[in-house]
């Protein structure tokens, strides 16, 4: 189930044309110490917007089924990332998965503290270019909403917050090494809103994928060793206790040369989330 969680990602990234070429841990950059890439464990009533997606028929129970993250934008909506309900990375159409649910109220995947709750329904970005990966964003509806004290505001587009230069974090489950070590507990890694030069140079184009600034956000650390990376994806990116970016893809993970890109959220549905 490990190596088809795995594989499935890959091929999302595939899709995306930005792959992780080569997951790797090392390559030149610091070396990465946890989490998500270079962070620490965080507790989910600190963060009760974080969710985990979760469907154990597309990869198994080990990890409670999760394969991205999501966020809690008001009490029965969910964002996350377009990519990740693309057959890509559930291995078949998204209605062909029974048991699609989101995970709140839990740190740790096997425990059984929190909510499992069935998604509903499933809105797609009408703008997402699953080519480019542009307006990579999904709004998932809960079947019971849970409390509105557990949301999370979304930067407003003229927010200072998606400033380069603005000190952010980005949380989730994913992978910790870039080479398969998926955490088990939530964890969280201080990351920078980073220039779009930083990415337009990272990402001018072809294999690794094109950064496109109006819809995307570029983030990380200018010397490596903080970053999201696989089964990150759909999770968020928080600055100044609001929501500015969605993990959406990179090269790599946490590597000086090759920052995150997110989905930038002052470009998101204007209708799909509470804007502060
Ligand atoms: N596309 C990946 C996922 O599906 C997220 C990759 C983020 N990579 C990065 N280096 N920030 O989970």
């Amino acid at each position: 189930m490990r190596r088809s969680f795995a594989g499935s990602l890959t091929g999302a990234l595939a899709l995306t044309a930005m792959a992780v070429a080569a997951p790797q841990a090392s390559g030149g950059a610091a070396a990465p110490d946890g989490v998500v890439i270079g962070g620490q464990p965080v507790q989910i009533s600190e963060s009760p917007w974080v969710v985990a997606l979760s469907s154990r028929d597309r990869f198994g129970g080990t990890r409670a089924g999760q394969f991205c993250g999501g966020v809690l934008v008001a009490p029965a909506k969910v964002l996350t990332a377009a990519h990740c309900v693309s057959s890509d990375v559930l291995g078949v159409p998204l209605g062909q998965v029974r048991d699609l649910r989101v995970i709140a109220g839990r740190s740790t995947l096997k425990a059984t503290g929190g909510r499992e709750i069935t998604v509903s329904g499933v809105q797609l970005n009408p703008a997402y270019d699953a080519k480019t990966n542009e307006g990579d964003f999904a709004l998932l509806t809960l079947l019971d909403p849970l409390p509105a004290s557990d949301t999370i505001r979304v930067a407003g587009p003229g927010s200072a917050a998606y400033t380069a230069g603005t000190g952010a974090m980005v949380y989730g489950w994913g992978d910790t090494t870039g080479g398969g070590a998926y955490a088990g507990e939530l964890r969280a890694a201080p990351v920078k809103v980073l220039p779009d030069s930083a990415c337009e140079r990272a990402y001018p184009g072809r294999a690794q994928g094109t950064y496109r600034p109006e819809t995307m956000l570029c983030a990380g650390d200018e010397n490596g060793g903080h970053d999201a990376c696989q089964g990150d994806s759909g999770g968020p990116l928080v600055a100044g206790g609001r929501l500015i970016g969605l993990v959406s893809w990179g090269s790599g993970c946490g590597q000086a040369e090759s920052p995150g890109v997110y989905a930038r959220l002052s470009a998101a549905p204007e209708t799909w989330a509470a804007r502060s």
